[in-house]
C-alpha cells in the first residue's frame, strides 16, 4: 500500500417492497387528494413493507445487490453501518440482524440514527472507519419501514413517507487519490427538536410513538441548511458548484429539490429525482436514488456526486464523492 487511503464507492443496490400505495388509495381513506399531494410534494406513490417484512429484510435485499455489484463475497465485508430510524427492535441493532442474515461473519455492525440525514451521517462514519484503517470494506445501508410510525389519521404526515432500502459498498484504496468520498460535513441543532419528532420512545412513553412535523417550518430550514452544508462540503473538497456532475439529494419534497437545483444553477437533468415514485423514505432515500441513476446508466465511474439531506434533530449534512474506481 502506498498513497493516502481513500474510500471508493464500488457497488450500489436498493430494494422497494412490492406493495404500492397511490395518492388515490390514500384519498380513499383520508381527507386528501392526488392533486394536493402532487402539487405540494411531487409524490405520486409510495411502497409499503408487507406485514412481517422488517427493516432488516429490506436492508438485506439492497445489501446483497450492492455486494454483487462490487464483485465481492459477503465474507469480505468487515463493517456494516446502517442508517435507520425504524429499527426492527429497540435492540439488538438492525445492523446486527443484517450481519447475521447476510452471513457477514467478518463484519462488526452498528446502527446510526440521524433520521432523514442518516445516510449522509453513515457514509461519513464509514469513510472515517476506512481512513483510520479500522475497516477496508464497509457496507453502508439506509433502510426504513417509516410507514410503521405514521399516524394514519394525520394527513399532514401520512401522505409523505414510504418504505425502502438502499446500500453502497465502500472500499479502501491506496491508489486512487481524488476518488471516492471527497468530503462530508455534518450538522445538528437539537433546539429544533419540536419541528420534527416522534411522540414516543423507550425512556419517555415506552412505546414507539408517531411522526409529528411542522412541515412548513422544516421546509424553511431545508433549503438554507442544505445549501450551506453543501457549500461547506464543496469548500472542504476544494471544488466549485459546476464541478458537480450529479446532485443526489434527500427525496422529501420536489419543491425543495427544485429550489436547490436553481440555487446551484444546475441543469435540471443533472438532479436525480425519485420522490414521485418512492415518496420520502428517510435514510433510504439517497441510496435508493443513487442506485436508480447508476442502474439506468446516468451515473458513471469518475462522475462527481453531491449528496445532501436534512431530517429530525434537526440533523443535516452534505457529502461529495467521485463515483466508482479508476
Ligand atoms: O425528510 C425530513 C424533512 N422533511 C421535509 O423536508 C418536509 C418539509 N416540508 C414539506 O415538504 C411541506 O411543508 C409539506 C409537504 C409537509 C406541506 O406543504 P406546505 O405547502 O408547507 O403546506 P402547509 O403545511 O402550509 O399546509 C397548507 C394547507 C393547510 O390548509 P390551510 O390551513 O391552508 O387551510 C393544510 O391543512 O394544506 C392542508 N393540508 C392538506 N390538504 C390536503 C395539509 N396536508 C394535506 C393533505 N391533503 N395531505
Amino acid at each position: 500500500m502506498s498513497g493516502a487511503v481513500t474510500s471508493l464507492i464500488t457497488g450500489t443496490g436498493s430494494y422497494l417492497p412490492e406493495k404500492v400505495m397511490t395518492n388515490d388509495d390514500l384519498a380513499g381513506v383520508m381527507e386528501t387528494s392526488d392533486e394536493w399531494i402532487r402539487k405540494r410534494t411531487g409524490i405520486a406513490q409510495r411502497h409499503i413493507a408487507a406485514e412481517g417484512e422488517k427493516t432488516s429484510d429490506l436492508a438485506c435485499h439492497a445489501a446483497r445487490e450492492a455486494i454483487t455489484a462490487a464483485g465481492l463475497d459477503v465474507e469480505a465485508i468487515d463493517a456494516i453501518v446502517i442508517a435507520t430510524t425504524t429499527p426492527d427492535d429497540t435492540f439488538p441493532s438492525t445492523a446486527a440482524s443484517v450481519q447475521a442474515k447476510l452471513g457477514a461473519t467478518n463484519a462488526f455492525a452498528f446502527d446510526v440514527q440521524a433520521v432523514c440525514a442518516g445516510f449522509v451521517y453513515a457514509l461519513d462514519v464509514a469513510d472515517a472507519l476506512i481512513k483510520s484503517q479500522k475497516a477496508e470494506k464497509v457496507l453502508v445501508i439506509g433502510a426504513e419501514t417509516f410507514t410503521r410510525i405514521l399516524d394514519w389519521e394525520d394527513r399532514t404526515t401520512a401522505v409523505l413517507f414510504g418504505d425502502g432500502a438502499g446500500a453502497v459498498v465502500l472500499e479502501a484504496s491506496n491508489n486512487a487519490p481524488d476518488w471516492g468520498i471527497l468530503s462530508s460535513c455534518l450538522f445538528t441543532d437539537g433546539r429544533f427538536r419540536d419541528l420534527l419528532y416522534v411522540d414516543g420512545g423507550v425512556s419517555s412513553t415506552g412505546d414507539v410513538g408517531h411522526v409529528r412535523m411542522k412541515g412548513n417550518e422544516v421546509f424553511r430550514h431545508a433549503v438554507e441548511k442544505l445549501s450551506s452544508s453543501l457549500d461547506a462540503a464543496l469548500k472542504s473538497a476544494g471544488l466549485k458548484d459546476d464541478d458537480i456532475d450529479w446532485l443526489v439529494p434527500h427525496q422529501a419534497n420536489i419543491r425543495i429539490i427544485d429550489s436547490m437545483q436553481k440555487k446551484l444553477g444546475m441543469p435540471s437533468e443533472k438532479v436525480v429525482r425519485t420522490v414521485s415514485q418512492h415518496a420520502n423514505t428517510s435514510a433510504a432515500s439517497i441510496p435508493l436514488a443513487l442506485n436508480a441513476a447508476v442502474q439506468d446508466g446516468r451515473i458513471q465511474p469518475g462522475h462527481i456526486i453531491a449528496f445532501e439531506a436534512i431530517g429530525g434533530g434537526l440533523t443535516w449534512g452534505a457529502a461529495l464523492a467521485r463515483f466508482g474506481r479508476p
